[in-house]
């Protein structure tokens, strides 16, 4: 038998991946010592060495976290895959789960529950990007649907707001329901305390703040999530996003680690310098960075004569801070100019804030003023060559 597929020629010539400054709203730039830890040369997923990182990862996460949670693991995949995880696990057929959108985390896990689980009930409260909702909508919408899962998203990129969460934790227990919590964009710089604000399942990714790569997603489930996961009549639709997974992750009690999938071995690595490198910072100053560089953005960026799509400054993201597009500009001409000439990705907006943001992150590793300064002095450029368009 003879090879009719030739080899392709793009295989013959060498990896090209320039490097860039990654001042959107993720994955961000990734210091030396994570790609080093990240490189280093495998071993096996069974192996006790790669249990030992597991559990480092675990002690890492539940500090990120701020919980003593046992249930607590890194699953294989983005973002997504811990939203699916804590939706597949915790709702089964026909119940009933509220999602507050305002921007594109809520919409997109109000699909996930729709698609996942044949009929689940999803009740939508909306708002535009940007906008929040009080304690007192939530219990009212809460009091109506009476869901088993509420969803809230902590880190909102698609609209760079950071939404209040203390006292809905309560308010979800007085009910009876699950309280879910995205901290993709926001963990490691902004406030978050899963115990004392009675988060029942919370989830981050890997490429935001933490500053590893894409490819892993810290998710915690407490007591209450855990029984309602664990009683459950249907299994959860995904194979790979079944928390019976969590034996692999030694968070069952039980002696062995049977294999479940293969996780990825170099990302687990790379998480744990991640994490490592957050412990040694510490939450507090890490908190406190983020906070004073994204303070001499706004100002950067109002000396430019932009205007923040967030007027109220605590409301405010600090690793990712949403611009109101300028009149009369054309955000994707000045979010390519900016690509071409600086080597630095800005994004504009993401799902129903399309078109109405241009979007900078300055996260972790590259959370530093000198960065902040860059970032003001390519759209400064952007803004003295890029046409105004008759609008
Ligand atoms: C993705 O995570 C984004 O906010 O663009």
């Amino acid at each position: 038998s003879t090879v009719t597929i030739p080899p392709p020629a793009c295989m013959l010539r060498p990896l090209e991946a320039p490097l860039r400054y990654l001042f959107g709203p993720g994955p961000s730039n990734i210091p030396p010592r994570i790609l080093t830890a990240g490189g280093r040369p495998i071993i096996g997923h069974m192996h006790s060495e790669m249990f030992e990182v597991m559990d480092e990862i675990k002690e890492g996460i539940r500090y990120a976290f701020q919980t003593q949670n046992n249930m607590t693991i890194s699953m294989s995949g983005s973002g997504h895959a811990a939203m699916e995880c804590a939706v597949f696990n915790t709702v089964e057929p026909g119940e009933s789960v509220l999602i507050a959108i305002n921007g594109i985390w809520g919409e997109r896990v109000a699909e996930i529950a729709e698609r996942s689980e044949q009929g689940a009930k999803v009740h939508r409260l909306v708002k535009a990007p940007g906008g929040y909702f009080s304690n007192q909508e939530i219990e009212q919408a809460m009091e109506k649907h009476k869901p088993v899962l509420f969803f809230l998203t902590h880190g909102e990129s698609s609209a760079g707001l950071c939404h209040p969460v203390d006292g809905i934790g309560d308010i979800c227990r007085k009910h009876n329901c699950l309280f879910l919590v995205d901290t993709v964009a926001s963990l490691g710089a902004a406030p978050i305390f899963m115990d004392k604000q009675n988060i029942d399942i919370l989830y981050t990714g890997s490429q935001k703040a933490l500053n590893a790569p894409p490819g892993t997603a810290p998710i915690s489930f407490n007591d209450r999530a855990c029984h309602k996961m664990f009683n459950r009549k249907t299994k959860p639709l995904s194979y790979l996003f079944d928390m019976a997974y969590s034996n692999y992750w030694g968070c069952d009690g039980k002696p062995a680690r049977i294999y479940h999938h293969t996780g990825p071995v170099s990302g687990s690595f790379a998480l744990r310098e991640s994490l490592a490198i957050l412990a040694e910072k510490g939450l507090e100053e890490s908190w406190r960075k983020h906070k004073e560089v994204a303070a001499y953005l706004y100002k950067g960026l109002e000396d430019l004569g932009l205007q923040l799509f967030i007027p109220d400054r605590d409301l405010r993201l600090p690793s990712v801070t949403t611009i109101a597009i300028p009149d009369g500009y054309d955000w994707r001409e000045m979010l390519a100019y900016i690509m071409k000439h600086h080597q630095m990705e800005m994004t504009g907006g993401l799902g129903p804030s399309v078109g109405m943001v241009m979007r900078v992150g300055l996260m972790g590793y590259n959370c530093e003023k000198f960065n902040a300064d860059k970032a003001l002095h390519a759209l400064q450029d952007a803004l003295k060559n890029c046409k105004k368009s008759k609008a």
